[in-house]
């Protein structure tokens, strides 16, 4: 595949940060990044997305009904507004911000420091130096933007340093359309306590937490009116910033402004806190508000949270992309995305709740270091699950009425389960899992074992005429849904039923369940014969799907669609590619699909829209689902060529799928997005110029998958009821490789290349 398009038309990479492995951060020097560069914090209750230039919201729980301040997705390119703090030098009469934005006054000096759970902006401006350090403790439901304000100039400096948080309405969509809720909140100040109130009174609401934003140095000024604090005709680009002492107790557009005067000898420094805390009610308010005074002690608990996330993996390759991604980024992406799921970034306003399938996905690699956080999130997701086993489509649990959306409806909503649960098993050891039981959304309840028996029995339920589940809406490719042909059979998720009974089997005979396993059996060996049948079998590759007027999308006789991604890595996955056939389908992938920058999903991209031939398609080609480089379905290539022994196939497929490699070898302008957490998808070569362009970050099953990729695939640590196999499968260029991973509570150190190895539990 030829990347000419590449060279055309293309900036001179602009260079805008890089890693600092010591400190396990990845830092920003140039503020105007393509696009914003953002970090979550949060502990799983309070959380915040926050950019290189402090722009980002906050909420608690859920960004639908508990949205605590404001941040706009759809004026012109901007990141506005956020968290910020501004510094008004009265000699020079300037007023600018450590993070740039939003004044956007020249610093001679910047620094943005994404690392694990924080942020921290450097800024300096006429020998003033800025320093502001955000974060959420685990334990602690409050931010705190930790201030300090240095004067490294030889003349006294007179200065007055204000925060500006923007508060929403909590519920984010009655925003827009009841403007008589304004009447229903308040903002004031308090002095006694030093912190602004933020009540909400509104009646309907399910949620009227207390929400205060306070300082550890008693305020000189305040402003609780946006309007107030920015002055006629201001902005928060440009503030009035006079400190007018405005409330707003009959509602209103209402904000955070607390300032604080400074005057600093040469040398000298000063250092607080500002900090936005939530609580039930004001009782519990106030306390939390003095125990969030000791800030040094907040900040104790996060660096000891992160590292015991991070230690269970700790690898050292010599590939210092590899190791910072294993060791440090892959975890915190993967926290993040199991946390948030899909509900809210600067891609995703906040209308997504969790997703059955998908967030499923994410515990997957969750369940390696933080299996009871992943055991929390199945118990949800098998809460959205019905009766008849059926999954769902998203579930809002954290809503003001817990809602559950069944469409559209994917059919492989419920093949899922069995791999997470089966990895959370083999992580603990603890198999009574399989035993704890769990509502359905509808009526009664029954045993996690039962869930997933029930789930892979709805799919095998709804077949069609060639013996393949069906696909209803789509399966785990949203673009199939455009067929619009719920009769259509999906060769994917065949092949990823034959998985799924595999992994049920021997839980299934534990259980001392022989229907069951009888059942397992049945299935697979049906599967096997269908998938490899001449109906899915193209002779080169496996097709992706049979529509029911008879059409088979992904052969080499369709002009458009020849051949997909999925089936070829999944029939290496599930086994069905034997008789070296997976190594055949992998390798027509390898020839047909590969790019400089990853494997496209599908080639070649429908075109022509609409054309009878082939029908419409909803992405124009070489985006999303038609044509990308949709990199959740290429981390499944790299275990497939794991499987089959390709290490260098694998570490190829791999380091395409890297961020960080991407951006230095296309540059970090072209690539756009953040160079240290996955994307969703690579724009494809069908878009000339763009091909190579990051899609979606940060929430994306990609950053699941890498993990389980990279640890139990290429570095082979697969974990097992009986203790931990040691299976790699490595690139040939590594020479050695140590890798300490903590197994159930045990520290073991492993030295590779070895010979397949065994560690007992
Ligand atoms: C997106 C969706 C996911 C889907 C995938 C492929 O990542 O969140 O549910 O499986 O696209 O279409």
């Amino acid at each position: 595949m030829s990347d000419h398009n590449l060279a055309k038309g293309i900036p001179i990479p602009m260079h805008y940060g890089q890693f600092d492995d010591t400190n396990r951060e990845f830092v920003i020097t140039d503020p105007l990044t393509p696009a914003p560069w953002t970090q979550y914090l949060g502990n799983t209750r309070l959380a915040a997305f926050i950019s290189q230039q402090a722009g980002g919201l906050t909420f608690y729980r859920e960004p639908q009904n508990r949205r605590i301040s404001r941040y706009h997705w759809l004026p012109t390119p901007q990141d506005r507004p956020g968290f910020y703090v501004y510094v008004r030098d009265h000699a020079t009469r300037t007023t600018w911000n450590p993070h740039f934005a939003p004044t956007c006054a020249e610093l001679e000096h910047f620094e943005c420091r994404h690392g694990l759970g924080y942020t921290r902006f450097t800024g300096r401006r006429d020998g003033v130096e800025a320093g502001v350090r955000y974060y959420i403790p685990p334990d602690l439901d409050i931010m705190v933007w930790d201030v300090t304000i240095s004067n490294s100039s030889n003349t006294e400096k007179t200065l007055t340093v204000s925060s500006y948080l923007e508060f929403g309405l909590l519920e984010f969509f009655r925003e827009f359309f009841w403007c008589y809720l304004k009447n229903q909140i308040s903002f004031e100040y308090e002095q006694q306590a030093n912190w602004i109130k933020y009540v909400y009174h509104c009646f309907e609401a399910p949620f009227t937490p207390a929400v205060f934003f306070t300082c550890t140095r008693q305020a000189d000024g305040f402003d609780c009116s946006r309007d107030a604090f920015v002055g006629r005709g201001g902005s928060v680009d440009r503030p009035a910033m006079t400190m007018t002492g405005s409330q707003l107790p009959g509602g209103g557009h209402g904000c955070a402004a607390l300032g604080v005067n400074l005057q600093l000898k040469p040398g000298q420094h000063e250092r607080f806190a500002y900090i936005l805390g939530i609580a039930d009610d004001w009782e519990q308010a106030e306390i939390l508000r003095k125990k969030a005074l000791d800030i040094d002690a907040a900040a104790a608990g996060l660096a000891g949270y992160w590292n015991r996330k991070t230690q269970v993996v700790q690898v050292t390759t010599g590939d210092a992309h590899f190791d910072r991604c294993v060791n440090v980024w892959n975890p915190l992406n993967c926290q993040v995305t199991l946390e948030r799921t899909r509900d809210i970034s600067v891609d995703h306003t906040g209308f997504d709740g969790m997703r059955y399938r998908d967030t499923m996905q994410d515990a997957l690699a969750v369940a390696t270091f933080d299996p009871e956080f992943a055991k929390e999130r199945i118990r949800l997701i098998f809460a959205s699950q019905g009766s008849d086993g059926s999954g769902c489509f998203s579930f809002y649990p954290y809503a003001a009425k817990p809602k559950i959306n069944l469409e559209p409806h994917r059919c492989d909503n419920t093949v899922w389960p069995i791999l997470t649960v089966t990895n959370l098993i083999h992580e603990t050891g603890d198999i009574c899992f399989l035993d704890e039981v769990i509502p359905y959304r509808d009526s009664g309840k029954a045993s996690v074992y039962e869930h997933i028996r029930l789930g892979l029995r709805h799919i095998w339920d709804r077949r069609g005429p060639t013996g393949l589940p069906t696909l209803f809406d789509a399966d785990w490719n949203d673009g199939l849904a455009v067929f619009r042909d719920p009769k259509a059979e999906s060769v994917m998720l065949g092949m990823q039923m034959v998985y799924a009974c595999n992994l049920l089997k021997p839980f299934a005979a534990m259980r001392g369940r022989d229907a069951d396993v009888a059942w397992c059996e049945q299935v697979a060996k049906e599967l096997d014969a269908i998938l490899n049948s001449d109906a899915v079998w193209d002779g080169k590759w496996y097709r992706r799907l049979l529509l029911s007027n008879g059409m088979k999308l992904g052969s080499a006789a369709r002009p458009q669609g020849k051949i997909y991604l999925e089936p070829q890595v999944w029939s290496v996955l599930s086994g069905v590619g034997r008789d070296g056939r997976g190594r055949m389908a992998m390798d027509a992938a390898r020839e047909l699909l590969n790019t400089s920058r990853g494997l496209m999903i599908v080639t070649p991209p429908y075109t022509g829209i609409p054309n009878p031939e082939d029908p419409l398609t909803s992405n124009v080609p070489g985006t999303g689902e038609n044509g990308a480089i949709f990199c959740h379905a290429n981390t499944w290539a790299i275990i497939a060529e794991c499987i089959l022994g390709r290490g260098d196939f694998a570490m190829e497929y791999y380091r395409k799928m890297l961020p960080s490699v991407a951006a230095e070898e296309i540059g970090q302008d072209h690539w756009g997005r953040e160079p240290y957490v996955f994307n969703s998808t690579i724009t494809g070569p069908a878009r000339g110029d763009d091909f190579g362009k990051a899609g979606i970050s940060w929430l994306t099953g990609t950053a699941s998958w890498m993990y389980i990729a990279a640890t139990q695939y290429i570095l082979g640590l697969q974990p097992a009821l009986d203790g931990l196999h040691v299976k790699p499968c490595l690139p040939s260029t590594w020479k050695k490789v140590v890798v300490q991973r903590v197994f159930r509570g045990k520290m073991r150190e492993i030295a590779m290349p070895c010979a397949e190895r065994f560690i007992p539990a």
